[in-house]
C-alpha cells in the first residue's frame, strides 16, 4: 500500500515556519508582509479559493485585502486598481483569481500586475521560464515539486510523466522539473502511448480535471503518484483525475484528494508572498 502524501500536514507545517518568519519580518521592518486578492464576478469554485488564501493569509499574520468586484467591472477599472495596488507599499503580493469575465483580457491584466508583485508567478511564465531574478515560481507547480520532495525520491534522472500541458499546472511544472533535471515526457489530449509512458515513469502528475483518467493499471509499481486535478462525482464529491484506491495498491506514495495538492497550493501563495516581501527590502 502506497503512503499518502498529505497536503494538509505539510502545509501545516509550512505555516508554523511562515509564523515565525512573518514574525521576524514585521520587527525588523516595521509592517508584515501584505497580500492583496482580486475576484471579479462570483463563480463558486473562486470564492472558495480566495476566502482559504485570505484565511491563510491572516494565519501567518500577514497583512490581507480581498477586493471582491461585481462580474460587470470593466477592465479599465480593474486595471487601475491593479495600478493602485502595485503603488501600494504595504502590498508585497497581487493576485487576481482566474477565470475571469469574458469581456476582460486575462493577458492584459496578468501584464499589469508588478512581476515583483506577481504572487501567482505568472509573470515568468509568459517568457517561458517559471522564476526569474525578480520573480517566484508558480504556486501550484511549486506545491508539486515540494510534495515530490517530501517523499525523498530523488526527482534528478527520474523520469516524471506530467499529464497536461496547461498554462496553470502543467507548462510552468514542466520547466520546474526540468530545472531539477527530471527526465521529462509531457502528455496531453492527443497523446497516443499514454499507458506506456506512464508505466516507465517514477513520478507521475496529473493536472487534467478528467476523473478516473488515470487507473491503478497505469502506475509503476512504487511511483510517486501527484494528482493535481480537481473535478466533481455525479454525486457532488470532489475527485481527482487517479483512481485513488486502485493506484495507491501499486505506487510507492500518493496525494489524495482533497486534502493532497489544493491545501499545499494556498500554503505556496502565502510563501510567494513572503518571497516577493523579501525581495522588496
Ligand atoms: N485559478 C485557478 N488556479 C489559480 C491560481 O493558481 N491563481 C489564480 N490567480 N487563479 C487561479
Amino acid at each position: 500500500m502506497a503512503q499518502i502524501i498529505d497536503g494538509k500536514a505539510l502545509a501545516a507545517a509550512q505555516y508554523d515556519a511562515m509564523r515565525l518568519e512573518v514574525e521576524g519580518y514585521a520587527s525588523k521592518y516595521g509592517r508584515p508582509p501584505g497580500l492583496c486578492a482580486v475576484l471579479v464576478g462570483d463563480d463558486p469554485a473562486s470564492t472558495i479559493y480566495v476566502r482559504n488564501k485570505e484565511n491563510a493569509a491572516r494565519k501567518v499574520g500577514l497583512y490581507s485585502e480581498v477586493h471582491r468586484l461585481p462580474a460587470e467591472t470593466t477592465q479599465e477599472e480593474l486595471l487601475s486598481l491593479i495600478s493602485r495596488l502595485n503603488a501600494d507599499s504595504r502590498i508585497d503580493g497581487v493576485l487576481v483569481q482566474l477565470p475571469l469575465p469574458d469581456h476582460i483580457d486575462r493577458e492584459a491584466v496578468i501584464a499589469a500586475i508588478d512581476p515583483g508583485k506577481d504572487v501567482d508567478g505568472f509573470a515568468g511564465m509568459k517568457l517561458g521560464i517559471t522564476a526569474g531574478p525578480d520573480t517566484v515560481p508558480p504556486c501550484t507547480p511549486r506545491a508539486v515539486v515540494s510534495m515530490i520532495k517530501s517523499t525523498g525520491q530523488p526527482i534528478d534522472g527520474a523520469h516524471v510523466l506530467v499529464i497536461g500541458r496547461g498554462m496553470l499546472v502543467g507548462k510552468p511544472l514542466s520547466a520546474l522539473l526540468l530545472k531539477e533535471n527530471a527526465t521529462l515526457s509531457v502528455a496531453h489530449s492527443h497523446t497516443k502511448n499514454l499507458k506506456e509512458l506512464s508505466l516507465s515513469a517514477d513520478i507521475l502528475v496529473s493536472a487534467t480535471g478528467h476523473r478516473g483518467l488515470v487507473s491503478g493499471d497505469m502506475v509503476k509499481p512504487g511511483a510517486v503518484v501527484i494528482d493535481v486535478g480537481i473535478s466533481r462525482t455525479p454525486e457532488g464529491k470532489i475527485a481527482g483525475d487517479v483512481d485513488f484506491e486502485a493506484a495507491s495498491k501499486r505506487a510507492g506514495w500518493i496525494t489524495p484528494v482533497p486534502g493532497g495538492v489544493g491545501p499545499m497550493t494556498i500554503a505556496m501563495v502565502i510563501r510567494n508572498t513572503i518571497d516577493c516581501a523579501i525581495r522588496h527590502m
